[in-house]
């Protein structure tokens, strides 16, 4: 699937079971792996990046098995150096498996090559490498120097003493050098240069090294002293936490789309740093609750969400989620203190400076900050992600806006959290549309009408739309087979639809494009494929909050395949013919009752045959037969059904 279509959404509520975190999974397979003693890990993350880690364990002769149920997995640690001393290890774009490997096999004495996806290749690893060869690690880069691949081969490792390394670039590599660090056996220094980033994922670190028997002495953030003789040792079992940092998505739903949104798996005891997104949330209005085990986000209790100036160094993977935000809050928003961003998946100041100003909003970006300034509504986009699973991920919460969001290339969410989009729309209140196809002169029209203006809704005659096409292209003179210059007029139609009437070019059409002509050439364009699909967004347009009643023939099956609601409303021929006869006369139009029955005929025919969205009832439809109906009951049927799909 190249890209996902999500509807706009009125609101969200509900409660999400977390996936496991990302970083404490990785972290604790390798740690369990270096340990003496099996360990049994529980909610271990299914995705993409610990499969990457879960490979290169398996190829450097770590036993490990996958129990049930999902999720639980026993790691034989082999109680010191990885055994086998030959490899090739691809780790795909999973940092958090690349960094602490490196480190890892620079000190095993073996002959091995690192390497990634092209984006891991253009990730910096150069302060890391720096700091191991000062332990006397032999590493070398196959490409370009301070870049992945990396190629290792044994050598003297020099035991004891200081080890430096830059801290201002990615916190990882300081996270590798404490991992890896047991390994020497004797005590080690580790000194920070720079400005530390990131801090909460290095006590991350520093917290799981301790559960496995590593306590590490610390001065500030400056110098992390690893004792000697230091070993890891399995805890027996260990607990994965949800992940804090997909837990923003949920709650930041929750406070733009009323919410309760509640997520399971963090809370207010997690080592997980980015659960101080909460904070942020609740610091711009947002109403926060945490427990021990779950967090629970709302909307402000009166007003919006406020604009905001951050410093977002300490969590910045949940302060992406704050950017998308920002198209919620009531001025411009800044995002502080962000570099890291550069060199993450995706340069992601680039990345979401493009996607934020795709959907209205005018950003400015400078090397360590963006500065958003929301919209008056949010646009309707088609967004990139970038092989960023976080870019799709926050980019549904622009859907909240009320408008449709197409994600392109969603199946990158599989690098951490491959749920993501049905666990979205589990707590997501979508736009209700209520759908009703049916054939010519059924009476749906009215039907539709009368009901949308009983619940307030917008209403779409789809109908109209192709009747339009039509009558525009009899007015330039278009052929009616003329499939490109038909769907260009469709792309472009310049109408309005207000207070019942249609306006083409501010020209009142209403009454033209019900003439019979306009009838019969309508069911002509609707037959090419390209005039319906030149359509299809104008259409979805029209799902705005509170909701849309939509008639056509191919609401439910294309349009709204969501829709919650999809009613297909028919008549016998005979019945629809004298209706449309009553009407014709009412307006003092000459008809002919033979005749009108022999051209619904046609047009059924027709609009059933085609090969593209024919008219047909969809297996989710509720059958409305308004045969021995008025129009009144028709009304009261769907207003009942709509009650009961709510
Ligand atoms: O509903 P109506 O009679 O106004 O529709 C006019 C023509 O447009 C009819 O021949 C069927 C076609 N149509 C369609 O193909 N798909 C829709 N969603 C609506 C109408």
């Amino acid at each position: 699937m190249d890209h996902l279509d999500l509807p706009p959404l009125s609101g969200a509520a509900g409660t999400v079971k977390l996936p496991g975190s990302k970083s404490i999974s990785n972290r604790v397979l390798l740690m369990a792996a270096l340990a003496e003693g099996v360990t049994e890990i529980h909610d271990l993350l299914a995705s993409d990046d610990v499969d990457r880690m879960l490979e290169a364990l398996d190829a450097l002769g770590v036993r490990w098995e996958a129990l049930d149920p999902p999720g639980r997995y026993r790691v034989h640690g082999v109680g010191g150096g990885l055994p086998v001393k030959h490899g090739d290890i691809f780790l795909g774009n999973a940092g958090t498996a690349f960094r602490p490997l490196t480190a890892v096999l620079a000190l095993s004495g073996g002959h091995y090559r690192l390497a990634g996806v092209a984006r891991m290749h253009e990730r910096p690893i150069g302060d890391l490498v720096d700091g191991l060869r000062q332990l006397g690690a032999n590493i070398r880069y196959q490409a370009a120097e301070g870049f992945p691949p990396l190629v290792i081969e044994p050598a003297e490792i020099r035991r004891g003493g200081v080890v430096r390394v830059r801290g201002d670039v990615s916190s990882q590599f300081l996270t590798a050098l404490l991992m890896a660090m047991p390994l020497t056996g004797v005590e080690t220094r580790i000194e920070v240069v720079g400005e530390l980033i990131s801090k909460p994922y290095v006590e991350i670190t520093l917290a799981l090294m301790a559960r496995f028997g590593v306590v590490v002495a610390r001065e500030g953030w400056q110098a992390f002293v690893v004792p000697g003789g230091a070993t890891y040792r399995s805890p027996g079992a260990m607990y994965v936490e949800g992940d804090a940092s997909s837990a923003s998505y949920f709650l930041a739903a929750g406070a733009i789309g009323g919410g309760p949104v509640r997520v399971e798996g963090v809370g207010r005891d997690s080592i997980q740093g980015d659960v101080r997104f909460a904070e942020a949330l609740a610091s711009i209005g947002a109403q926060i609750e945490i427990a021990d085990n779950w967090i629970e986000a709302r909307a402000p209790a009166s007003g919006g969400l406020r604009a905001f100036d951050l410093d977002l160094n300490h969590i910045p993977d949940a302060a992406m989620t704050l950017a998308v935000l920002a198209l919620f809050a009531d001025g411009a928003c800044r995002l502080r203190n962000i570099a890291s961003w550069r060199v993450k998946e995706t340069d992601r100041i680039a990345a979401m400076a493009t996607e934020l100003r795709k959907l209205g909003a005018v950003v400015d970006e400078s090397e360590d900050q963006l500065v958003v300034i929301p919209p008056e509504s949010i646009r309707r986009g088609e967004i990139d992600t970038y092989d960023d699973h976080r870019m799709a991920m926050c980019f549904s919460l622009a859907t909240l806006g009320g408008t449709e969001i197409r994600i392109n290339d969603p199946k990158c969410v599989n690098k951490t959290f491959p749920a993501y989009f049905a666990t979205f729309a589990a707590v997501a209140q979508p736009v209700p549309v209520i759908a009703i196809d049916g054939p010519s002169a059924s009476g749906k029209g009215t039907v539709a009408a009368r009901v949308a203006e009983r619940l307030g809704y917008q209403h779409l005659d789809s109908g109209a739309l192709y009747r339009l096409v039509a009558l525009a292209a009899s007015r330039v003179g278009a052929s009616l087979d003329d499939s490109r210059a038909l769907a260009g007029l469709a792309r472009r139609l310049p109408v309005r639809f207000e207070g019942g009437r249609v306006l083409l070019d501010e020209d009142d059409v209403s009454d033209a494009i019900r003439s019979e002509a306009c009838s019969q050439g309508a069911s002509r364009v609707a037959a090419l494929p390209a005039v319906r699909e030149a359509l299809v967004l104008r259409q979805r347009a029209f799902r705005r909050a509170p909701g849309l009643v939509a008639e056509g023939r191919d609401m439910a099956s294309t349009i709204f395949p969501d829709a919650g609601l999809k009613i297909y409303l028919t008549a016998s021929a005979e019945i629809r013919a004298e209706r449309r006869y009553k009407q014709l006369l009412e307006k003092g139009m000459a008809a002919n009752m033979a005749g009108l029955i022999r051209d619904l005929r046609e047009r059924d025919a027709r609009d059933a045959a085609r090969s593209v969205a024919p008219l047909r009832q969809q297996d989710d439809a509720l059958l409305l037969d308004t045969s021995g109906m008025t129009i009144d009951q028709a009304v009261e049927f769907v207003l009942d059904a709509a009650g009961k799909a709510s």
